[in-house]
């Protein structure tokens, strides 16, 4: 954020931008947001946002885009084959991310596929800070798996560690010298890792995952779809980079790894993806996937007018005072819900607030889900969409047992530049709320649990007649308040 102080040292998140184009929304009645529930089998991803007022599930192609832009997407180049709009992708992804190499894909996702399919086999183990819900699927998908290495602390949601994405280094030379490096594709690393809180990691932890895959001969892969925020972190809370430039600090991050892939979802406010590299071969390698999952390799499965918002939208990654206003909000957020009481992931991370269902509703089992049962909730309390971010989002082990969560979290997504700072407000309103009625809350359980990734399609049903019953407490509460 700017430096700009306050008469009365009041700590507020200032906006640096105007609001020039706006969307109306609607704050349904509680009794139509049981009904909405209802029919979304109790699953925030079956929600229709017609019945939703804060759209919180997630910050993916849902950021504000800028004026410039808008304005990009008007000269695109429509061509199947040597868009001018790739060229101008690529001149950006050279400029900013330093690759030169580079793979349009049509979205995160796609990348990871195509990641997955080229490098690993059958029986290989990928370590990682933490694993992201969709590059798990598509590794168990070609029989490979995934090893999460991080410190001990990355799971205690309240903490005082600015690094919590840090790959422990011991554990993972261990890892290594125990599995072989034949059987190790890549080490990956997450920026901001998303499914612990959006934690980022330091550029001191990713220098020394660099020396130890030199080590072994290892190729090193980023997920830079919330690299901007790691890097504005970094800036924060890693003193020998305080005085360093966001740019400076996504070079060196971008540089300490031979392959960066990103969802454009996230990295530039814009729609798409890419994979990118300085390293011819492993460009070639994975290149002739990309006709046939995604596209010809000037498009890649994306619009050419996504192309050029991508474009424009990295540069703008650089800029401060756009990237520092989603977590200045999530800090605003976070700082406020915990004073009155509900159990916050801290340090504040980026992407979204989030909150330690596993806490807010202890008096659930952990069979009852009780983020997906919070997350329902909380919308039905405030019309307010999150994403459950725990047991509902992994997998089952080989045996069908669930595997408990490392985190059982409720994630309230902070879109760039989306919302006002009285809808932060709201929000903390509603949490209290809920939090001093949380007994009400049940559980939830399976009606439908698709084989992969189920919690985007799942449906669930309450284990008793829990929702009615804080419909009803609200009502006594809040009288005809929407
Ligand atoms: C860290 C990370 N990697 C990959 C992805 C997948 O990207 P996409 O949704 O564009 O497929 C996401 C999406 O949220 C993400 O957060």
């Amino acid at each position: 954020m700017p430096n700009v102080k306050f008469y009365k040292n009041e700590d507020l998140p200032l906006e640096m931008h105007k609001v020039r184009i706006v969307q109306k929304l609607h704050l349904v009645p509680i009794e139509r947001r049981l009904e909405a529930l209802k029919d979304a089998g109790f699953n925030t991803y079956g929600l229709s946002t017609n019945d939703v007022f804060l759209d919180m599930l997630t910050d993916s192609g849902t950021n504000a885009m800028s004026d410039n832009q808008l304005a990009a997407m008007m000269k695109a180049d429509d061509a199947y084959a040597g868009s001018q709009s790739f060229v101008r992708m690529k001149q950006a992804v050279e400029d900013v991310l330093g690759k030169q190499y580079l793979l349009p894909v049509h979205q995160g996702r796609a990348a990871e596929n195509v990641l997955v399919r080229t490098f690993a086999k059958p029986g290989d183990i990928i370590p990682m800070n933490y694993h992201f819900t969709t590059f798990l699927a598509h590794t168990l998908e070609v029989g490979a798996n995934i090893v999460e290495i991080l410190h001990d602390d990355a799971f205690q949601t309240t903490s005082t560690n600015p690094f919590k994405g840090n790959i422990d280094i011991d554990k993972l030379v261990k890892f290594i010298e125990e599995t072989g490096v034949d059987k190790i594709p890549f080490i990956r690393m997450e920026a901001s890792t998303n499914l612990i809180g959006g934690q980022p990691f330091s550029i001191a932890n990713m220098m020394d995952v660099r020396r130890v895959a030199d080590k072994y001969g290892l190729l090193l892969v980023l997920d830079a779809s919330l690299l901007g925020e790691n890097a504005y972190l970094v800036k924060q809370r890693e003193e020998k980079w305080k005085e360093n430039t966001l740019g400076d600090i996504i070079k060196m991050m971008t540089g300490l790894a031979d392959i960066v892939y990103f969802s454009a979802r996230k990295l530039s406010s814009s729609r798409g993806g890419g994979i990118c590299t300085n390293r011819h071969e492993l460009h070639q390698k994975m290149e002739v996937i990309i006709p046939l999952f995604e596209g010809f390799l000037t498009y890649g499965g994306m619009s050419v007018r996504e192309i050029e918002a991508i474009a424009v939208g990295l540069y703008e990654t650089l800029d401060e005072t756009m990237i520092s206003q989603s977590p200045t909000f999530i800090k605003y957020l976070v700082e406020n819900a915990e004073s009155k009481g509900v159990p916050m992931v801290t340090p504040p991370g980026v992407l979204g607030a989030h909150i330690n269902a596993a806490k807010f509703c202890d008096h659930l089992d952990p069979s009852e889900y009780p983020a997906a049962s919070l997350g329902a909730a909380v919308y039905l309390c405030g019309g307010i969409r999150g994403m459950e971010r725990g047991v509902m989002s992994s997998v089952r082990d080989e045996n069908g047992v669930e595997i408990p969560s490392d985190v059982e979290l409720l994630r309230l997504a902070v879109p760039r530049r989306v919302f006002t700072l009285s809808q932060m407000n709201y929000i903390v309103d509603r949490l209290e709320w809920l939090h001093d009625n949380r007994k009400l809350i049940g559980g939830l359980r399976w009606v439908y649990e698709p084989r992969v990734l189920r919690f985007f399609l799942g449906k669930m049903e309450p284990t008793s007649n829990w929702p009615h019953r804080l419909m009803e407490k609200f009502r006594e509460d809040f009288g005809d308040s929407l």
